[in-house]
């Protein structure tokens, strides 16, 4: 059993790190994101899907370990480069970042053609408006299997629901679609949800390899796309990466063996690299009896973690009590400040509000929403004018600012009264 008294967050006490920096406050623990990307070095590529963290200092971090990065939007594309990453590969090596989306917005496609970064069509639309831009080259394109899976409907990336990726049986008009305009269909990438189970996971090298087949030996690269589960509960799966490397590695073998050259196997997780990695550190700022409920309300809302109220996502938490007396474990609600129902980080999809054990929770308390480095801060929003969260990123048991709190002001600085 998980300890529900916590003090300390990578080994820096939680007390300081409040006192420090304030509350909410995220806080990334930057070994643990090191000891992820290893557990994943067999693959040739460890392409990190950004979007799941995408605060400068973990991208830099990331890259520092030794993988290479995903971009969706113009925003990250500037983000890799400000990290670090250059734009294109040298000869022969993988592109440090690729653009993968199923639509170009017009700056995106403007960074990509000035930069020249590497980019994976999930549109047969894509190819022809990279096409008009740049003379030809490689392409690679996202291909949905006809079947998908992910923790929610809504993190589904596969079949006919989607929006996502080439339909597996229109690839064969879009490689001759990227032929007629110049470019070499240089690799394929199937990327079917996040937080897939494995067993679905388990069919996608099958689909890779097959389609591979379908377009020929312009195939130099497969990705395995990202989606790998995390253990959110306790007595959820942990990734056996071994297993599933090796399960990759025969699928690519035999398309090696067929092209009569190599083929190289890119992963794009985001979630398993730095969703252990982060805690969000909130205070409990009133607690209430509401029927035979008692509900926990802390300084941290759906604006500061969404994935509770859109997906009715589970974390774990626990709390660092302010003071040492015995505190009883019960049943507990926990919600946050925003002016809205839904504001509970206890609940189910649909907005069932559920319960978690936690030890008496006091104001003053810190409280600890755990599995929270992915997909957290980055979806955080201004609603009810709060500011975004700070970011702190720990190294060797140092706590270092990663964003400063946004002030209240730059909330509503770009907006004008016009008349
Ligand atoms: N590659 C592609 C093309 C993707 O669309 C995604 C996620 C990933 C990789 C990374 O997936 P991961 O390894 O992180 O599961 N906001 C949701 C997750 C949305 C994921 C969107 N695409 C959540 O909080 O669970």
């Amino acid at each position: 059993m998980r300890s529900l008294l916590r003090h300390e967050i990578a080994g820096v006490s939680v007390a300081d790190l409040a006192r420090e920096f304030g509350t909410p406050t995220y806080v990334y623990d930057a070994e643990r994101i090191a000891g992820q990307v290893a557990a994943l070095s067999e693959f040739d590529v460890i392409r990190y899907a950004q979007k799941a963290n995408s605060n400068l200092a973990v991208v830099d971090w990331v890259r520092r370990q030794g993988a290479l990065v995903d971009a969706v939007s113009a925003g990250e594309i500037l983000r890799a480069l400000a990290a670090g990453y250059a734009p294109r590969a040298a000869e022969g090596e993988a592109p440090p970042i690729v653009y993968t989306a199923d639509v170009f917005d017009r700056d995106a496609l403007d960074l990509v053609v000035q930069h020249g970064i590497a980019v994976n069509c999930g549109s047969p639309d894509m190819i022809v408006q990279y096409a008009e831009r740049v003379s030809g080259g490689d392409v690679t394109l996202r291909v949905n299997p006809g079947f998908g899976h992910g923790h929610s409907r809504k993190t589904n990336t596969g079949g006919e629901h989607s929006k996502h990726g080439i339909w597996f049986e229109e690839l064969a008009d879009a490689a001759r679609l990227a032929e007629q305009h110049g470019l070499v269909v240089g690799g394929l990438h199937l990327h079917i949800g996040s937080g897939a189970d494995l067993e679905h996971l388990a069919l996608v090298a099958g689909a890779a390899e097959k389609l591979a087949r379908e377009v020929g030996p312009s195939i130099h690269t497969i990705s395995a796309g990202g989606g790998l589960p995390v253990p959110y509960r306790e007595g959820d799966p942990s990734l056996d990466a071994a297993a599933y490397f090796a399960h990759w590695d025969a699928a690519r073998k035999r398309l090696e063996a067929e092209f009569g050259h190599p083929v190289r196997l890119e992963i794009e997780p985001g979630r398993f690299l730095v969703a252990e990695a982060g805690v969000l550190l909130c205070e409990v700022r009133a607690v209430k009896k509401v029927g035979a409920r008692t509900f926990a309300l802390v300084d941290a809302g759906f604006n500061t973690l969404a994935r509770p109220v859109m997906y009715g996502a589970y974390h774990p938490m626990s709390l660092a009590p302010g003071d040492d007396e015995p505190r009883p474990e019960s049943e507990i609600v926990v919600g946050g400040p925003l002016c809205e129902s839904g504001d509970i980080f206890t609940q189910e999809e649909g907005g069932v509000v559920r319960t978690q054990r936690l030890p008496e929770p006091r104001v003053g308390d810190h409280l600890l929403i755990e599995c929270a480095g992915a997909y957290g801060f980055v979806m955080a929003s201004n609603y009810n004018a709060k500011p975004l969260p700070a970011e702190v990123f720990v190294v060797d048991g140092k706590a270092h600012l990663a964003r400063a709190r946004q002030s209240l002001e730059a909330i509503f600085a770009d907006e004008k009264i016009p008349v």
